[in-house]
C-alpha cells in the first residue's frame, strides 16, 4: 500500500515529458519524482498503438517496482494508445494522462480557427477524434502532424535553422487559414515556445496542458490522501532506456540543472 512519501512516476517517449515534470515540481514541490525517458524508442508518434501499449506496460511496471504511488503519462501519444489499458491493469492507482487542449482552445479562439500541432499517432487516434466530437463542434480545427520535430528537440535543437524551417513550413499555412490559437499537442513542444513565438503574431495564443496535468494530479492525490505535505523539496530521479549520458547531456537545458541519469532496465 503506497504512502504519501512515495514518489510519483512520470514517463514519456523521451525528454519532452520534462515540460510536464517541471509543472509538477512547481505545483507540488514536496513530491519525490521518478522520470523515465524511453529514448531508445523515441519517437512514439510514428509507432503502432500496440508497440506503444507494450512500452507503457513495461515502464509502468518498472515505476511501480520503484514504489511509485501514482503514474503520469507525460505524453499525448502514449495516453492516446495506452492509458485505458493501464487503468484496467492497475485499478485504484491514480493515473493521469494528457490530451491536446481542444476544450480550452475552442473557448479561447476569436477567429473560430484552431490549429493543433501534434504527433501523427495522437492525431490519428480514436481518443483525439472523440475529443473533437465533444468539444470542437463550433470551431474549425486544423490538425498538423509534425514528423521530425521531436527528434530536433531530443537533440537539444530548440532554436536552430532546421527546427525553424520545419516549424515555419507548418505554421505559415495555419496562419494563412485564420488560425489564432495553436494547441501544442505534444509534451516536447513547450520547449520550442520561444521559437514559435517568433513565428506567429503576438495575438496568436499557444496553449499546452502541462499545468492542467499538475492540477489534476494534485486533485487525485488529495482525494486518495496521498499528497506529500511535508513542505521539504523532494528529489527527482531520472532513468533512460537509451545510453544515460544522452539524457544527462540535455538535462541542464531542459530541466535547468544537471542530474545523474540511470539506465532504465525495461
Ligand atoms: N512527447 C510525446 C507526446 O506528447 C511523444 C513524442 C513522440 O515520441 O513522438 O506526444
Amino acid at each position: 500500500m503506497a504512502d504519501a512519501t512515495a514518489p510519483i512516476g512520470v514517463f514519456d517517449s523521451g525528454v519532452g515529458g520534462l515540460s510536464v515534470l517541471g509543472e509538477i515540481r512547481r505545483r507540488l514541490p514536496g513530491e519525490a519524482l521518478l522520470y523515465v525517458a524511453d529514448s531508445a524508442h523515441v519517437p512514439y508518434g510514428e509507432k503502432t498503438p500496440e508497440f506503444i501499449r507494450e512500452r507503457c506496460r513495461a515502464i509502468a511496471g518498472f515505476l511501480l517496482e520503484q514504489g511509485a504511488k501514482a503514474l503520469v503519462l507525460a505524453c499525448n501519444t502514449a495516453t492516446a494508445a495506452g492509458v485505458a489499458e493501464l487503468r484496467e491493469l492497475h485499478p485504484g492507482l491514480p493515473i493521469v494522462g494528457m490530451e491536446p487542449a481542444v476544450k480550452p482552445a475552442a473557448r479561447a479562439t476569436r477567429s473560430g480557427v484552431v490549429g493543433v500541432l501534434a504527433t501523427t499517432g495522437t492525431l490519428k487516434s480514436a481518443r483525439f477524434a472523440a475529443l473533437l466530437d465533444r468539444f470542437a463542434c463550433d470551431v474549425q480545427v486544423i490538425t498538423q502532424p509534425c514528423p521530425g520535430l521531436v527528434e530536433r528537440i531530443e537533440a537539444g535543437d530548440l532554436h536552430g535553422p532546421q527546427t525553424r524551417a520545419l516549424l515555419e513550413g507548418w505554421v505559415r499555412p495555419l496562419l494563412a487559414q485564420g488560425c489564432d490559437t495553436l494547441i501544442l499537442g505534444c509534451t516536447h513542444y513547450p520547449f520550442i515556445k520561444p521559437l514559435l513565438g517568433e513565428l506567429v503574431p503576438p495575438a496568436v495564443q499557444l496553449i499546452d496542458t502541462g499545468a492542467a496535468v499538475a492540477r489534476r494530479l494534485e486533485q487525485l492525490l488529495a482525494a486518495e490522501g496521498l499528497l506529500n505535505e511535508s513542505g521539504n523539496m523532494a528529489p527527482a530521479r531520472f532513468f533512460s532506456s537509451a545510453p544515460p549520458q544522452q539524457m544527462a547531456a540535455i538535462l541542464p537545458l531542459l530541466w535547468g540543472e544537471a542530474a545523474e541519469v540511470r539506465p532504465c532496465p525495461v
